[in-house]
């Protein structure tokens, strides 16, 4: 698959081993995260992944930045972006499962590095699940965002 990856500046270090971690998997990475001691504000890697899953020149992303949330909240404002905060792997897999969320986040802040490859690991092997009444939901999801502002 081709992953997108990105991060703030509270993340730089954990990057470095998810990166590791994908790659060892197979996948194609692009990286449009803050190097090695920039400062980056996370709305600014929030928007690039969102944007490379929704074009589909990525089939999934990962965000990281202190907490997981800002970054996710900011991905999420992208059309077609189903993004979770996630601190444990039974999450990443519902995530995966009920919601077919396209963009997974972690806190650097908030999660080990192990705990954390195990959940990426978990998003990324995990399918949808397919089953109807998962889909009608993310379709209600959709209409929701069809008819903002209306
Ligand atoms: C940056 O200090 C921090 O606010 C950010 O990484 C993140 O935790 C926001 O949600």
């Amino acid at each position: 698959m081709k992953i997108a990856i990105g991060n703030d500046h509270a993340a730089g270090e954990l990057k470095d081993v998810i990166m590791e971690l994908i790659l060892s998997m197979g996948h194609e990475l692009t990286d449009v995260g803050a190097a090695a001691g920039e400062a980056v504000d996370y709305p600014i890697p929030g928007e690039k992944v969102a944007r490379l899953v929704a074009a589909g020149d990525a089939d999934l992303g990962v965000l990281i930045c202190g907490t997981g949330v800002g970054i996710s909240l900011a991905a999420n404002k992208v059309k077609g972006i189903r993004a979770a905060a996630v601190s444990d792997t039974a999450t990443a897999r519902l995530i995966r499962e009920h919601n077919n969320a396209n963009v997974i986040a972690i806190g650097a802040r908030i999660v080990g590095s192990e705990l954390a490859k195990d959940i990426i690991k978990t998003f990324l092997t995990t399918p949808f699940s397919g089953e109807e009444r998962h889909q009608r939901r993310i379709d209600m999801i959709s209409a929701v965002e069809e008819n903002f502002g209306k």
